[in-house]
Protein backbone atom coordinates (compact mmCIF):
# COMPACT_ATOMS: atom_id res chain seq x y z
CA UNK A 1 0.00 0.00 0.00
CA UNK A 2 1.65 3.38 -0.79
CA UNK A 3 1.71 6.35 1.22
CA UNK A 4 2.46 9.74 0.53
CA UNK A 5 5.90 12.31 0.36
CA UNK A 6 4.87 16.01 1.91
CA UNK A 7 4.42 16.85 -1.98
CA UNK A 8 1.50 14.47 -2.06
CA UNK A 9 3.77 12.19 -4.41
CA UNK A 10 2.94 8.22 -4.29
CA UNK A 11 5.67 6.37 -2.13
CA UNK A 12 6.38 2.63 -2.42
CA UNK A 13 8.14 0.31 -0.33
CA UNK A 14 10.81 -2.11 -2.15
CA UNK A 15 11.93 -4.88 -0.22
CA UNK A 16 15.57 -6.23 -1.04
CA UNK A 17 15.70 -10.28 -0.89
CA UNK A 18 17.50 -12.13 0.67
CA UNK A 19 18.55 -9.65 2.63
CA UNK A 20 15.40 -8.26 3.67
CA UNK A 21 16.26 -4.50 3.32
CA UNK A 22 13.66 -1.98 2.74
CA UNK A 23 13.52 1.12 1.12
CA UNK A 24 10.76 3.99 -0.15
CA UNK A 25 10.62 4.36 -3.34
CA UNK A 26 8.98 7.92 -4.82
CA UNK A 27 6.95 7.53 -7.41
CA UNK A 28 9.17 9.22 -10.35
CA UNK A 29 12.51 7.41 -9.39
CA UNK A 30 13.50 3.94 -10.97
CA UNK A 31 13.98 1.35 -8.40
CA UNK A 32 17.78 1.57 -9.09
CA UNK A 33 17.70 5.42 -7.63
CA UNK A 34 15.44 4.49 -4.60
CA UNK A 35 17.43 2.08 -3.31
CA UNK A 36 20.91 3.91 -4.27
CA UNK A 37 19.30 7.04 -2.23
CA UNK A 38 19.11 4.55 1.11
CA UNK A 39 22.59 3.66 0.54
CA UNK A 40 21.53 -0.07 -0.94
CA UNK A 41 23.94 -0.89 -3.92
CA UNK A 42 22.31 -2.80 -6.60
CA UNK A 43 24.99 -3.97 -9.46
CA UNK A 44 24.69 -1.40 -12.42
CA UNK A 45 26.60 0.02 -15.37
CA UNK A 46 24.48 1.60 -17.98
CA UNK A 47 21.78 3.08 -16.09
CA UNK A 48 19.53 2.96 -19.54
CA UNK A 49 17.92 0.05 -19.55
CA UNK A 50 20.67 -1.64 -22.06
CA UNK A 51 23.86 -3.69 -20.42
CA UNK A 52 21.25 -5.70 -18.03
CA UNK A 53 24.11 -5.41 -15.22
CA UNK A 54 21.07 -4.31 -12.42
CA UNK A 55 18.87 -7.43 -14.19
CA UNK A 56 17.25 -9.36 -11.05
CA UNK A 57 13.81 -10.85 -10.62
CA UNK A 58 10.90 -9.39 -8.87
CA UNK A 59 9.15 -11.31 -6.70
CA UNK A 60 6.32 -9.45 -5.77
CA UNK A 61 4.62 -6.49 -7.16
CA UNK A 62 3.89 -4.27 -10.30
CA UNK A 63 6.46 -1.92 -12.10
CA UNK A 64 6.43 0.18 -15.24
CA UNK A 65 9.42 1.41 -17.29
CA UNK A 66 11.08 4.72 -18.06
CA UNK A 67 11.60 3.84 -21.77
CA UNK A 68 9.89 1.87 -23.89
CA UNK A 69 12.38 -1.22 -25.22
CA UNK A 70 14.11 -2.07 -21.67
CA UNK A 71 16.60 -4.96 -22.76
CA UNK A 72 14.53 -7.98 -22.00
CA UNK A 73 12.81 -10.54 -24.05
CA UNK A 74 9.41 -11.37 -23.18
CA UNK A 75 10.59 -14.31 -21.86
CA UNK A 76 12.60 -12.98 -19.44
CA UNK A 77 9.81 -10.67 -18.55
CA UNK A 78 7.41 -13.02 -18.24
CA UNK A 79 10.16 -15.37 -15.84
CA UNK A 80 9.78 -12.21 -14.01
CA UNK A 81 13.11 -10.77 -14.89
CA UNK A 82 13.21 -6.95 -14.48
CA UNK A 83 15.57 -3.90 -14.80
CA UNK A 84 15.52 -1.71 -11.85
CA UNK A 85 17.30 0.86 -13.74
CA UNK A 86 14.65 1.86 -15.77
CA UNK A 87 12.12 0.64 -13.84
CA UNK A 88 9.32 2.65 -11.21
CA UNK A 89 7.26 1.06 -8.79
CA UNK A 90 3.59 0.98 -9.60
CA UNK A 91 2.76 -1.29 -5.79
CA UNK A 92 5.19 -2.05 -3.01
CA UNK A 93 7.88 -4.15 -4.91
CA UNK A 94 10.29 -7.55 -3.69
CA UNK A 95 13.27 -7.80 -5.57
CA UNK A 96 15.77 -10.57 -5.53
CA UNK A 97 19.34 -9.14 -5.62
CA UNK A 98 21.63 -11.16 -3.84
CA UNK A 99 24.38 -9.08 -4.79
CA UNK A 100 22.96 -6.21 -3.42
CA UNK A 101 25.41 -4.18 -0.68
CA UNK A 102 24.93 -1.59 1.76
CA UNK A 103 27.07 1.27 1.13
S1 LIG B 1 22.33 -0.69 -15.29
FE1 LIG B 1 22.46 -1.27 -17.39
S2 LIG B 1 20.53 -2.20 -17.76
FE2 LIG B 1 20.37 -1.47 -15.74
Amino acid sequence: MSKQDVLGNKVWTVTIQPQGWTCEAQDELSLLEAALLEGIRIPNSCRNGTCRTCMCQMRAGEIRYQIDWPGLSLEEKQEGWILPCVAQACSDVVLDVPAAVKV
